[in-house]
């Protein structure tokens, strides 16, 4: 590939490309994205290029690895086109019969192909399996056409025509004014109109200023980042460049947590490559406009993600945040103008100026437009990452695209927005995705995490965990965040131990109410959320975890007890081989009987016990029955 010096270059060698691809060519795509490495998509890989190579059709099939499709539950996942067959669970045993059958011969691999949990029926295009056809992935759709280290894959998809857009037929406020007409809200937690804080940044004085991509993604269960970083870096590039010409920026940093090291190898391959053929550094697509990206590794502590201490980290000091005013539009980076925007808010970028303003307010809902990308996890059956209109109701997400709770279980709530979101109860399941609406449901949406509980999650003991995590990842600076969470936390944690007191619930409350007031920065100021929404539509669990020392869900170690019913259990031996703690007394022919004070509640004896005898039960706020009399345990 030649340098690209303008326009004409590009548009030569994107048309050289698109030649260069016969549309009618078999391909086989496989995701490589993180969760896909876990399943084994590497020796896949391996076993498909032996292969193509073995039946000589090397040159006749491309073969392309690429970021995650969405359904890592169902990983490793390959696609074959032109026809978009989709293969799930892909073993590299599998391949020759892929090869051979579906590449050579046009047949299905029917053992490979989705099937329907209910009625079993199989479905072959990946378009049409529920998970992806109910998506609108305008954002993440690309990933699975992309290589992300193949700038000719990334152009091949209209890559760089935005930013060619921006340069030759936009005044950088003209592409203020069209972010801003499209109504883009920062997918980074907060929501802030994305145009308005580029607008604050361009007019603010002074002559350098900075872009910055925040890839620090310290959600627990969150990868939707992580996913786009990895899969299609060009697009987040491809948006900081606009964003930079339009505010003014010459320079750009991309903080990226030091976990996600498929995501910095990937981000540095496309920056080198860019910087390559001239599509970074001075006078771009021979236009004056000169832009140039660094990467930074940060040492992954939550609080490096909210946007005061990210700069105080690319500084190379402590992450702690700073009171605001001054803002970073005024002063940021080394005391610049600095303009910090989220992964997803900044792919979103190309779309809108090669799509208009008017198609992007044309999807979402009046205060939330364009999509969302939310990490489903927990209690569902489809796992994985999931693309939405704004406007696009929890249920819809939970039931058409997630599949139902797995199981059989009944669901009982959702938790969105990170460790400082709300928990949503099924009397809600309704509420549409939306910034404004999820706020209204005691929620939030925040980066885009989506936890689905059942009814064996407890509710108090889910706060306790958030609060865990937000205790430890305080940076401590101010009393009300690290005193408030801190206590808050120790409340929590003696009720999910049965020592709860009466006037508990107001205290909590207090301290809430204090914690949110008081906090320097957000995370301290959200850190309640957690305890409040759970308070708020599941009281009844905390009080009967203090009242009556019962835990709703069988779920709080130090309130549950494990039982054999002697008119149950059938002597079989399994719960007793299983029992690490060697809690159990039994016998041949001999009821088995579970020493309380041993027991350590680990549940090893509930799993072992077969369903046909059912002996096992959880007790919570009972005495638990006393043991059978010896000469009574003899059965047969
Ligand atoms: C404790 C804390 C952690 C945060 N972590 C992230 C993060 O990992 N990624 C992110 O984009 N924003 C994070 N934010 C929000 C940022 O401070 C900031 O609002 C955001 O990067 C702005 O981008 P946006 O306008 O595109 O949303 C965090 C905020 C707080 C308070
Ligand atoms: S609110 Fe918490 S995290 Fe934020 S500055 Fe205060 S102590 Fe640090
Ligand atoms: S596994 Fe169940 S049936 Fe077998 S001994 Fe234990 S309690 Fe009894
Ligand atoms: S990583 Fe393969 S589908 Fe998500």
């Amino acid at each position: 590939m030649a340098r690209i010096k303008s326009v004409a270059d590009l548009e030569k060698l994107r048309t050289e490309i698109l030649a260069r691809r016969e549309s009618e060519r078999p391909s086989i795509t496989l995701c490589s994205g993180s969760a896909c490495h876990a399943t084994g998509c590497g020796p896949v890989a391996a076993a498909i290029e032996q292969e193509l190579k073995k039946q000589g059709l090397g040159d006749k099939v491309d073969f392309r690895r690429t970021g995650c499709h969405g359904f890592c539950e169902q990983g490793p996942i390959a696609v074959i086109q032109p026809e978009g067959i989709c293969y799930l669970r892909v073993k590299p045993e599998d391949v020759p019969e892929i090869v051979s059958e579906t590449i050579v011969n046009g047949k299905r691999v029917e053992r490979l192909l989705y099937a329907d949990p209910a009625t079993s029926e199989k479905i072959a295009r990946e378009a049409e399996i529920p998970f992806y056809r109910h998506q609108q992935r305008l954002i993440l759709g690309q990933n699975r056409e992309i290589d992300p280290k193949s700038l000719e894959d990334y152009l091949a998809v209209g890559g760089f025509q935005a930013l060619s857009r921006a340069l030759f037929e936009l005044t950088p406020e003209q592409v203020v004014d069209e972010v801003k007409r499209a109504n883009l809200r920062g997918r980074g937690g907060a929501g802030f109109p994305t145009g308005v804080k580029w607008e604050f940044t361009r007019r603010a004085p002074g002559e350098l200023k900075y872009v910055v991509v925040n890839c620090d993604e310290g959600d627990p269960g969150a990868y939707m980042d992580r996913s786009l970083m990895e899969g299609n870096p060009y697009a987040v590039i491809e948006g900081l460049m606009i964003g930079a010409y339009a505010i003014g920026a010459s320079e750009g940093y991309v903080y990226v947590r030091q976990e996600y090291p498929l995501a910095v190898s990937n981000l540095e391959a496309a920056l080198a490559k860019l910087e390559k053929y001239g599509l970074l550094g001075k006078k771009i697509l021979g236009s004056g406009f000169d832009f140039t990206v660094r990467v930074h590794r940060g040492a992954g502590a939550f609080i490096c993600g909210e946007e005061t201490s990210l700069i105080k980290s690319l500084e190379g000091l402590p992450g702690e945040p700073k009171p605001r005013p001054p803002f970073p539009a005024v002063r940021g980076l080394w005391n610049r103008p600095t303009n910090i925007n989220n992964v997803e808010t900044w792919a979103n970028i190309p779309l809108i100026i090669n799509r208009g303003a008017e198609f992007f307010n044309s999807i979402g809902t009046e205060g939330s437009k364009g999509t969302k990308i939310f990490s489903l996890v927990g209690k569902v059956n489809n796992t994985g990452l999931v693309e939405v209109a704004m406007g696009a109701t929890l249920r819809d997400i939970i039931y058409k695209i997630g599949g139902g709770i797995p199981g059989g279980k009944k669901f009982k709530a959702v938790q969105t927005g990170g460790p400082s979101g709300g928990c949503i109860p099924e009397s809600l399941l309704d509420t549409a995705v939306d910034f404004d609406e999820l706020t209204r449901a005691g929620a939030m949406m925040g980066s885009g995490g989506m936890i689905v509980m059942d009814e064996d999650t407890c509710l108090v003991d889910l706060a306790r965990y958030f609060l865990g995590f937000l205790s430890d990842e305080s940076c401590g600076k101010c009393t009300p965040c690290r005193e408030g969470i801190r206590q808050m936390l120790r409340i929590l944690t003696d009720i999910t131990r049965g020592q709860g007191q009466e006037d508990d619930l107001e205290r909590l409350q207090e301290l809430a109410e204090t914690t949110r007031y008081a906090s320097l920065c957000a995370l301290g100021k959200t850190a309640p959320n957690p305890v409040l929404s759970t308070l708020n539509h599941f009281r009844e669990e905390y009080e009967a975890h203090i009242r009556e020392k019962r835990c709703p869900a069988l779920a709080c170690r130090e309130l549950i007890a494990y039982h054999i019913d002697p008119e149950k259990c059938r002597a079989c031996g399994a719960c007793l081989r299983q029992c690490p703690a060697e809690a159990i007394d039994g016998g041949k022919k001999r009821i088995h009987v579970i020493d309380q004070d041993r027991c350590t509640r680990c549940g090893a004896c509930l799993e072992a016990c077969p369903e046909a005898f059912g002996a096992v039960s959880k007790l919570s706020g009972q005495p638990v029955p006393e043991p059978l009399p010896e000469e009574k345990r003899c059965i047969g």
